[in-house]
């Protein structure tokens, strides 16, 4: 079974680049199931209801997101209506949705985790103390799939290595910034530190350029504005997995530009 993971969505230029090029990515990929990270699709914050329902008619079978989820409060009202839409499982157990799903294909049972680092992102626990029960949740499931959403490339290397052998990918999210170290670990699991951002390529982390130097510069924070104009960004990794064994064959990193 072949595996899409698409980085980050941001904003108007993420989501419309899933509404125009997934279906050919996926046939061009021979791809049977995709995963994308929705946490910034509206506005670069968030996720309302009207955009994930215009993203679902895309192939998209998995959602993950981030500290972002509830960037639009909205969601809270509309999270547990959708089985594919999963948040960080290390939230306090009262917030609304879930971190883990699974999900059916092809008569291959699919689960779905998404955790939150805790290193810089300190209002979080660490996902070394949930990951565990994630698993033995999720323990019937022929592929596990894991979305790391995370800040140090130390933690999420710790991850991955924790969980090899244990699961068929740990793909990292958050920083938006692809890492080039796509590899399938010694026990069989796909590894990626971060899947890079779908988005606008001449940002900084998808807003516009200018609000953030002048941050630095000034000290004054303005609104962050999602940068609009192209060329846009498709980041993301194509994983192949074996579902007999539930090990993965290979893992490639896609970086493609849309002018
Ligand atoms: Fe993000
Ligand atoms: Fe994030």
């Amino acid at each position: 079974m072949k595996i899409l993971f698409i980085g980050d969505v941001v904003g108007r230029p993420g989501r419309k680049l899933l509404l125009q090029e997934l279906e050919n990515l996926k046939n061009e990929y021979d791809v049977d199931f995709v995963n994308a990270n929705l946490e910034n699709a509206s506005h670069g914050r968030g996720l309302t209801e009207k955009n994930l329902k215009q993203l679902l008619q895309t192939p998209i079978d998995s959602v993950t997101m981030g500290n972002h989820t509830f960037g639009q409060k909205e969601i809270e009202t509309y999270i547990d209506n959708y089985p594919q839409l999963v948040r960080p499982v290390n939230y306090p157990k009262v917030v609304p949705g879930k971190g883990t799903t699974v999900i059916e294909k092809d008569g291959i049972k699919v689960g779905v985790i998404n955790i939150s680092g805790q290193i810089y992102m300190n209002e979080m626990d660490s996902p070394f103390l949930f990951i565990d029960e994630s698993l033995d949740e999720l323990k019937d499931c022929d592929i596990i799939l894991v979305d790391h959403h995370a800040e140090a490339t130390s933690e999420k290397l710790a991850l991955g290595h924790y969980l090899d052998g244990k699961v068929s990918a740990v793909v990292g999210t958050h920083t938006h910034v692809q890492t080039a170290d796509e590899k399938v670990l010694p026990g069989g699991t796909a590894y990626i530190t971060d899947l890079g951002m779908t988005g606008p390529e001449n940002s900084i982390l998808g807003v516009e350029k200018e609000i953030i130097i002048n941050k630095f510069l000034t000290r004054q924070p303005r609104r962050f504005e999602v940068e609009l104009k192209k060329p846009w960004q498709f980041n993301g990794a194509v994983v192949d997995i074996d579902e007999t064994t539930g090990k993965a064959r290979s893992i490639e990193r896609i970086n493609r530009i849309y002018e």
